[in-house]
């Protein structure tokens, strides 16, 4: 048969994780126990509305690792049930290789295929469940992708569909769920465990997104596959600037994913100095409209080209898009705006990725631009897919396998309505329990959904940003990243944003 993994991959599958002494040591894995902290916390009536079960049997407080915490005693075999949901991120077979190193051979764990739709196929119950064995996992070990077991954005939400995962649970003897996946997925998660309650199936979500909008202060810094997407997309900025610099042109017009936040866009800055950055987030907080943001790119422009530099990069979210709509069909009489209201997904979110925004806000420049002796050529791109499925930086291969072993304690450790995360991770990483519930937002006096939590200005990421960018601006400050680095010295470095706001005053500093 065809072998269909490069030499790359199998060199990179080989590659060993440094494993915490949480889980591992002296030569044993060990599955820790999770504490709740000493003080009760005080849950509004919001909560006990929404989750009743969850928060009547005290899962609503963070879990840690208490200091004289023992390892957990072996329990009874347990069927845990895994699935991946939403969009690809790098990262995701190494939690599944963390959950089937600590759960196996003692209990069994499912893959359901397919994402979340995959617990609504009662009628096919053999189809959509597979049993993971450690070999199958040890081939997908460090590599992208989440082909393994597919995936998909099915948002469970009616009755019928909570009875038919129900259905699903008690026919297939399932004790507890583990749902890869972000904001949207974890929302589903939240509401499964409350619905599972009294079937004893514990459930507990694994932060995952590219976009990073899934995060809660110092106990979940970052969701997984931000940081390998965020490289991709730094390395092929990067090879941009240094053509931008070489044939002098060019304006690189460069959309980047990230849905409604620009934390993806503020990283791929840190890491690469652009001309110009559009922070959603800046742009909204100071009202301006997108005449404002013509005018402040075309004076960068104007203002360069005094000095002969005709040319420049400009990076931007692809969230932008809803901010600037309305005003776009004042400047370009051909746009039309209705791509944004018509083919929203299950969870009400717009089809961002395929509207041309770099290519709209190049056409609105090039009309303000009219008239004038400027030189201007702008080239467009949008980077997304292209970072979602490369093979895992050494972080996030990491990171995903401890998210693993956490989500696999917490499960054993009988805790339900938690997501596993990871805090201090710039010294080895502590795992934590965060109650779901603690990551919803309040909407009209209702808990909705879990928040995608924005680039906050007061950051001390976006301050180190906001200082510099000025400078980045006038001159040329380009910075090439190059590709991700697997071996050697740059491997072990995590995402800026995370470093920066963890209190590093520099980089470098790091
Ligand atoms: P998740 O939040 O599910 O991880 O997906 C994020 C994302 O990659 C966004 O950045 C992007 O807007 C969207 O998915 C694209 O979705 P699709 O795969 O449906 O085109």
């Amino acid at each position: 048969m065809e072998n269909n993994q490069s030499a790359f991959e199998t060199e990179v599958n080989r590659l060993p994780i440094k494993k915490s002494s949480f889980f591992y040591n002296n030569g044993k894995y060990r599955i820790p126990k999770f504490e709740k902290g000493s003080e009760t916390k005080q849950v509004s009536d919001l909560f006990v509305t929404k989750f009743p079960k969850l928060v009547a049997n005290g899962h609503t407080e963070l879990l840690t690792l208490g200091s004289n915490s023992d390892p957990l005693k072996q329990i009874s075999s347990r069927r845990i049930a895994v699935l991946f949901s939403g969009g690809p991120a790098s990262g995701g077979n190494n939690v599944l290789a963390g959950l089937v190193q600590l759960l196996l051979p003692y209990h069994t764990v499912l893959g359901i295929l397919d994402g979340p739709g995959g617990l609504l196929k009662t009628s096919l119950l053999k189809g959509s469940l597979i049993e993971l064995t450690e070999k199958q996992i040890a081939a997908y070990l460090n590599l992208g992708g989440f082909d393994f077991l597919g995936t998909g954005r099915t948002k469970l939400k009616t009755n019928d569909q909570l009875n038919q995962v129900k259905l699903f649970v008690s026919q297939n003897k399932i004790d507890g769920l583990i749902i890869i996946g972000g904001d949207d997925s974890n929302t589903n998660a939240a509401i499964l465990a409350e619905a599972l309650f009294d079937l004893n199936c514990t459930v507990i979500g694994i932060p995952k997104t590219i976009d990073g909008d899934l995060q809660y202060g110092d106990q979940l810094p970052i969701s997984f596959g931000f940081d390998t997407a965020t490289k991709v997309y730094s390395e092929l900025v990067g090879n941009l600037m240094k053509d931008a610099k070489s044939v002098k042109k060019y304006w690189h017009f460069i959309k980047l994913m990230g849905r409604n936040t620009s934390h993806v866009t503020l990283e791929v800055a840190l890491q690469t100095q652009p001309t110009i950055t559009l922070i959603t987030e800046e742009i909204i907080k100071k009202g301006h409209s997108l005449d404002d943001i013509i005018k402040d790119i075309v004076d960068v422009i104007k203002n360069r080209a005094q000095r002969g530099l005709n040319y420049g990069v400009i990076v931007l979210a692809e969230g932008l898009i809803e901010h600037i709509s309305n005003d776009i069909k004042g400047y370009l009489s051909e746009y039309d705006s209705s791509v944004l209201l018509d083919h929203s997904d299950d969870h009400g979110h717009y089809p961002l990725s395929s509207i041309r925004t770099e290519e709209l806000l190049g056409k609105c420049i090039e009309i303000a631009l009219k008239g004038s002796d400027v030189l201007f050529t702008p080239r467009y791109h949008f980077f997304g897919y292209e970072g979602r499925c490369s093979v895992p930086t050494r972080f996030d291969a990491w990171y995903c396998y401890h998210l693993g072993l956490t989500a696999a304690a917490l499960v054993l450790g009988g805790h339900t309505g938690y997501m596993a995360s990871l805090k201090d991770l710039d010294s080895g990483g502590v795992p934590v329990g965060i109650p779901l519930m603690d990551l919803f937002q309040t909407v009209s006096g209702t808990l909705s959904v879990i928040k995608q939590v924005p680039v906050s200005l007061d950051s001390p990421a976006f301050h180190y940003f906001q200082s510099r960018r000025d400078g980045w601006a006038k001159s040329d400050c380009f910075v090439s990243p190059g590709p991700i680095q697997l071996w050697g010295p740059l491997s072990s470095q995590l995402p800026l944003i995370v470093v920066l706001n963890q209190g590093y005053s520099s980089v470098s500093e790091y």
